[in-house]
């Protein structure tokens, strides 16, 4: 690896790896034991996203599904006719999210990549969703991630994420972001308030911002209040 800055991405690349040398965290270690208990190892859509969708608030289109991990919400919206395209970086992820839809006869674009590699033609997307991935991308790639979904929406399309709560009970470091550099870690994911999540995502109109809904151990839908479930919107004039 060349140790030479020469340009903004070569910075954002020795940042990313200041980060990893301090981590031990591997994804493809982490879904290899599927009996984890983990509550988003189960099958179940989001309870959000649920919502978005049998109310019509989205209607079915083309969807990107961000961080996409073993292809709950991707499989939820391919079986509500959206055509969707769902990206992780982890093989092992991935190949439990295949061995799902397969499970149940539906069809998902599964593509491993680094989210930061796609080449996504401008304007193709109805929805952009992401689950818990957006917690996980260091302060250095945010204005990468917001690019990525500008790009990837039509306008008038929409944008939906869950992330921490800031001081959550799952997680959602109450850290700055100068913070994770002094450290070198991103502890876990960093948590978020409605306030910062508009601030970061100024560029979209916020739709709606709130909790996620406590959803049981007995519920199809996955829920939890140590999350926040937020809805932006593209706007149609640029
Ligand atoms: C907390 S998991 C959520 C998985 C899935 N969305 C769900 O809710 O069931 C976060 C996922 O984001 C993925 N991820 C994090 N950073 C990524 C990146 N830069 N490119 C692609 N995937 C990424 C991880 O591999 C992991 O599967």
């Amino acid at each position: 690896m060349k140790e030479t800055i020469q340009s903004y991405e070569d910075l954002l690349t020795m940042l990313d790896h200041l980060l990893k040398e301090e981590s031990e965290f591997n994804w493809d270690n982490f879904y290899s034991d599927r009996e984890r208990r983990v509550p988003f190892f189960e099958n179940h859509p989001d309870e959000n996203l649920v919502e978005y969708v049998e109310t019509e608030r989205i209607k079915a289109g083309k969807a990107l599904e961000l961080g996409c991990g073993p292809g709950r919400n991707a499989i939820y919206l391919s079986r509500n006719d959206f055509h969707v395209d769902a990206v992780d970086q982890s093989e092992e992820g991935l190949g439990w999210a295949e061995e799902r839809a397969k499970e149940q006869g539906v069809h998902v674009n599964f593509i491993q990549s680094n989210i930061f590699d796609l080449d996504i033609e401008e304007g193709t997307y109805d929805l952009v969703y992401d689950s818990g991935c957006f917690h996980h991308i260091p302060p250095h790639r945010r204005m990468s991630y917001i690019e990525l979904v500008k790009r990837a929406l039509k306008p008038g399309g929409f944008f939906a994420l869950t992330c921490f709560v800031l001081g959550g009970e799952l997680g959602g470091a109450a850290i700055s972001d100068w913070e994770v550099y002094r450290g070198r870690s991103m502890r876990g994911g960093l948590g978020f308030t409605e306030e910062k999540l508009k601030e970061i995502f100024h560029d979209f109109n916020a739709v709606e911002i709130r909790k996620m809904r406590d959803k049981g151990p007995e519920s199809s839908q996955f829920g939890t209040s140590a999350l926040l479930a937020a809805l932006f919107k593209k706007e149609t004039m640029e």
